[in-house]
């Protein structure tokens, strides 16, 4: 296939287009804008590939978006392109509303006029939180944080356009994903550097905080399973195999790298925390997918990868972020 990957050079993205491009043999295009979070770094190994071409620019650019549908000629659009980081959507929501609503809503104008099929990638975050049980694809919206809420506008709008214009579009929903190329704000990646640069480890509240932890290769292979067999309109939630409090993945963490207990500092909690979150994948198992990393096995080598790919962290490390992780916990990193 031919397609338009928005916001491929993030985490996620990357991994889906990198598994199109070498697995699949599709023609890919990123189109991204490259915010803190998006780097070329990530697609470094399929640059030169005759498959894969780069186009930088925003989603909600009404001219660089069809500029890239020309350029490009594509058969389907998959939309990562997001803000992603619940922590910065409390302390400055607008570029959330910006890319989610607006980038969202110049994306489906592009694809409704070429009549193009069209995934847009979400999470289970839409759900809110959930004490017992899982979520289905018909549970409410209940998002709790300026970044799900914008999300999920994304998401209602993207259905408006099914039922409004017949628009071929459907809606994938992943859980916590993790994996190699993640930025260190989040959990996982956050931790596993803290740990090996000897930094405390802040873990929010009480650290019982439970996530539906899913590699990152199963969910871009989830979404490539909705883009190819999916029905129109529809829906499907792919959560990770595994469920795990968070204070459960940093103590792994600390054994794995060899960091020291003493290392774990339990800081204020993050305001309207979700205390859990959990996703039935059963519409998604019916296409034919199913998550093949077990959460033991995938944060085992995601320690790895990162221990091996210092080239990868370290001007983030020595970069912006430093700023961002003082105003975020009030030290310095070491
Ligand atoms: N990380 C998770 O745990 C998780 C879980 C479920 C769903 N998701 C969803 O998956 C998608 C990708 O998440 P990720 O973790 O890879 O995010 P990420 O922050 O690593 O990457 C986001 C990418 O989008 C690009 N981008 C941001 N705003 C843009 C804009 N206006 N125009 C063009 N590009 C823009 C960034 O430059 C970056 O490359 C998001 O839609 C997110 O909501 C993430």
């Amino acid at each position: 296939m031919r397609l338009l990957v928005c916001g491929g050079a993030g985490f996620i993205g990357s991994t889906f287009a990198r598994q199109r491009v070498v697995e699949y043999g599709d023609e890919v295009t990123v189109l991204d804008k490259l915010t803190y979070a998006g780097r070329e770094e990530n697609f470094q190994d399929i640059r030169d590939d005759a498959g894969f071409r780069f186009i930088r620019g925003a989603i909600e650019d009404a001219e660089a978006v069809p500029a890239a549908i020309r350029a490009s000629q594509p058969e389907a659009i998959v939309n990562f392109a997001a803000e992603t980081h619940v922590d910065r959507s409390i302390a400055e929501p607008d570029a959330f509303v910006r890319t989610h609503a607006l980038g969202t809503y110049v994306l489906l104008e592009a694809a409704r006029e070429h009549g193009m099929r069209y995934v847009q990638v979400s999470t289970d975050e839409v759900y809110g939180s959930i004490e017992e049980g899982t979520f289905t694809e018909e549970s409410p919206l209940r998002p709790s944080s300026p970044y799900s809420a914008t999300k999920t506008g994304a998401d209602l709008l993207v259905q408006s356009y099914f039922h409004t214009y017949g628009m071929p579009a459907l809606i994938c929903r992943g859980s916590n994903n993790y994996g190699p190329y993640q930025y260190p704000e989040k959990l996982i990646p956050l931790m596993i550097l803290n740990a090996l640069h000897g930094d405390p480890l802040p873990v929010y509240g009480d650290g019982m905080q439970v996530r539906n932890w899913i590699h990152a290769t199963d969910f871009a292979r989830a979404i490539g399973h909705v883009l190819e067999h999916g029905e129109e309109g529809e829906v499907y939630n792919a959560g990770g195999p595994d469920e795990c409090p968070n204070i459960d993945v940093v103590n792994r963490i600390v054994e794995l790298t060899g960091a020291s207990a003493d290392q774990i500092e339990y800081v204020t909690d993050r305001p309207g925390h979700d205390r859990r979150y959990s996703l039935s994948s059963e519409k998604v198992r019916a296409l034919g997918w199913s998550a093949q990393v077990r959460f033991e096995e995938g944060l085992a080598e995601t320690v790895s990868w990162y221990r091996e790919n210092e080239w990868w962290w370290e001007p983030i490390r020595s970069g912006d972020y430093r700023a961002y992780y003082e105003r975020q916990y009030g030290r310095a990193l070491g």
